[in-house]
């Protein structure tokens, strides 16, 4: 089991964003998650990530506690890719993708280099590698961030909303980017209402609602057979 969440709560003041959460992660599910603004999706995968930390309840990354030490440990196992890319915009392509891994020890320059001119070349943008982020287009921005996120060699890369800061124009060459890459044995997590995306990609769906896991099973089962008004109100609302 790669995640193991359990009775996960998060106050931000006196607000609980999520009210007991309990969810189990494979290695290698792709996963979808969907609900209304505020429900607190961004929230959940920030807590994956310890980007907060939790108000109480725990989460187990391989059985262990997700604690500082253990993530230290597991430097970059865990990728993110957020909706505004948040490339260095001081560095420039090839330097914003070879940073972290050499920074970490990962593998040396050399290494780090030709493994990102492969992925540069993979999306089509090996020109692109003395360019800074302001002289890409979102959507180039945005596969600039996936391919940053798999340098890292991780495990687990969370997506929160990918592609909604995209001109629609570009969403299609993002999307299916990720699909592409959902072929790799990796874990993915995606928040994302793009339907048609999710109807391909995610071998789960979970809809959450007010700090809550309100449902969760396959694709048939969340977008042709939602079991809760909640569900089918949010899917005719953004269908
Ligand atoms: N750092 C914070 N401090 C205070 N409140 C926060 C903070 N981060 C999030 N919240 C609140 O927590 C709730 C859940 O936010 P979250 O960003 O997780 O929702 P979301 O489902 O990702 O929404 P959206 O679809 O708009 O991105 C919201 O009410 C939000 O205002
Ligand atoms: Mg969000």
């Amino acid at each position: 089991m790669l995640y193991q969440v359990r009775k996960l709560v998060k106050k931000f003041g006196n607000t609980s964003v999520l009210k007991n959460i309990n969810l189990e992660i494979k290695e290698n599910e792709k996963i979808v998650i969907i609900g209304p603004s505020g429900s607190g999706k961004s929230t959940l995968l920030r807590c994956l990530n310890l980007l907060e930390k939790p108000t109480s309840g725990s989460i187990y990354y391989h059985g262990k506690n997700l604690d500082d030490k253990l993530y230290k440990n597991i430097q970059g196992k865990i990728g993110m890719v957020f909706q505004n890319y948040q490339l260095f915009d001081n560095l420039t392509v090839i330097d914003n993708l070879t940073l972290a891994p050499v920074l970490n020890k990962l593998m040396s320059k050399e290494e780090a280099i030709s493994k990102a001119r492969r992925y540069l070349r993979q999306i089509h943008l090996e020109d692109k590698e003395n360019s800074y982020p302001m002289d890409l287009s979102g959507g180039q921005k945005q596969r600039v961030a996936i391919i940053r996120s798999l340098m890292m060699n991780p495990e687990v890369i969370l997506f929160d909303e990918p592609t909604s800061a995209l001109d629609p124009e570009m969403i299609g060459e993002v999307l299916s980017l990720i699909l592409e890459v959902s072929k790799e044995k990796i874990t993915m997590i995606v928040v994302t209402h793009e339907l048609n995306f999710a109807q391909e990609f995610a071998t789960r769906v979970i809809f959450m609602d007010h700090g809550k896991i309100v449902e969760e099973g396959d694709k048939e089962q969340i977008f042709k057979h939602p079991r809760t008004n909640r569900l089918q109100q949010f899917l005719s609302n953004i269908q």
